[in-house]
């Protein structure tokens, strides 16, 4: 039985919670095997090396048993945060002081959601945006204002509008293969902006959740990286997409300024990440080639890719999509009809997809979907697409 209690004995901010669709579709997907899911934005389990997982976590419980399986240091193992200073960042002032470890990016997310974010704080965000993001930095009620996303990076006519209309306080972007548009900033555009905040004193969390993910293995310089401002620049970085997202393990650099903060915000959050996970990675990372991994995980991306555009220009070649460069989705508009119309039939077709909607900061309804192509084989990817072009040519004629 439902009652009104959570309502009324829940703080205030619960009511700015936001549920996340995707999560929704990934029960239903779980609940009904039929459905063929686009939806989420799984890694591909082929891709685990699961060998040398095995192999590393046995010698971890052999010899690292004291470390591994005990209370760790807040910030995080040092072993780890030397390694992801030395191979994994690219501003110029990291240390291994100022990486601190999380349980996943999200977390990260959430922190620093906490440190800088109050009812009356000016958040910009990218339209579309990480809907993730949302979640984490909603409960605190900020302003939101969003640009408009190219597919080369933000709309910098919008961006100067707003920047010159409004004191922002922190902008968050996912500049490389965005997260659900897949849109990669220029070069040109990330030196600017970051030029442009420096001058305005904003705040910026950079999240470079997909960053090794460039099908031609291409690595973008960080936007940060182009900053004077280092207090006021944030980078989060996350094993899962080139590792594993079950190791739960992402990472914050965080200027000295606000180290001793954090910290201890994430003290009250978990006291310190997984810590097995933790001294796991750090041994993968010595242990693997890891170049060679991550030319793997690019080219068997890159062509899942070229199959469901493929697909997509087979069966339905009127939707419209920009191609990406790197990432696991494509940002395809559907133009006729309405999105929810589209995601009913579609489910009840036995196919998922992400209504734009979900990624709207302001929830406005959208004509795209987000589509991933990371974790269904060719074969079956072609029976998803044949499903949603019948539904789609039964709803628009
Ligand atoms: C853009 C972006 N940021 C952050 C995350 C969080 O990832 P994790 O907590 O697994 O590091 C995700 C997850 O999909 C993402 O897409």
């Amino acid at each position: 039985m439902e009652t009104e209690l959570p309502t009324i004995f829940s703080a205030k901010r619960t009511s700015f919670v936001r549920t996340s669709v995707i999560r929704e579709i990934l029960k239903l997907t779980v609940e009904n095997s039929n459905i063929l899911s686009f939806a989420g934005g799984l890694p591909n389990p082929d891709l685990f090396p699961k060998d040398v997982f095995s192999s590393v976590m046995e010698s971890v419980v052999r010899e690292n048993i004291s470390t591994a399986f005990q209370y760790g240091d807040s910030s995080g193992y040092e072993a780890l945060r030397t390694q992801i200073a030395e191979k994994l960042t690219d501003v110029s002032w990291v240390s291994s002081r100022s990486i601190t470890i999380t349980h996943g990016s999200q977390q990260g997310l959430d922190i620093l959601g906490k440190i800088f974010m109050d009812s009356d704080t000016n958040v910009l965000l990218e339209d579309p945006v990480y809907l993730g993001a949302l979640q984490a930095f909603s409960p605190y009620h900020p302003n939101f204002f969003s640009v408009p996303m190219e597919p080369d990076g933000p709309n910098l006519y919008w961006l100067e509008e707003i920047l010159s209309q409004n004191k922002i306080h922190v902008f968050y972007a996912n500049p490389s293969y965005q997260n659900p548009s897949t849109y990669t900033w220029s070069l040109e555009k990330r030196i600017k902006i970051a030029n442009l905040l420096d001058t305005k004193e904003i705040i910026l969390i950079e999240d470079e959740a997909y960053r090794y993910l460039d099908f031609e293995g291409k690595v973008y310089p960080s936007v940060s990286s182009f900053r004077k401002r280092n207090d006021l620049t944030f980078v989060l970085g996350s094993f899962s997409k080139i590792l594993s997202p079950g190791f739960r393990l992402g990472w914050v650099v965080v200027p000295d300024l606000y180290r001793n903060l954090f910290t201890a915000v994430k003290q009250g959050n978990d006291l310190n990440s997984n810590q097995f996970s933790q001294v796991v990675v750090s041994k993968l990372l010595k242990t693997m080639d890891f170049d060679v991994h991550l030319h793997s995980i690019q080219s068997f991306y890159k062509g899942q890719k070229e199959s469901l555009v493929s697909l997509l220009g087979k069966y339905l070649p009127e939707v419209k999509f920009s191609l990406p460069e790197g990432g696991m989705f494509l940002w395809v508009e559907y133009p006729k009809g309405t999105s929810k119309e589209l995601m009913e039939h579609c489910l009840k077709n036995g196919v998922a997809m992400v209504p734009g909607t979900e990624f709207s900061p302001a929830s406005r309804s959208s004509s795209f979907f987000r589509m991933n192509f990371s974790f269904l084989t060719k074969d079956v990817m072609e029976i998803g697409v044949k499903r949603i072009a019948d539904v789609y040519r039964d709803i628009n004629t």
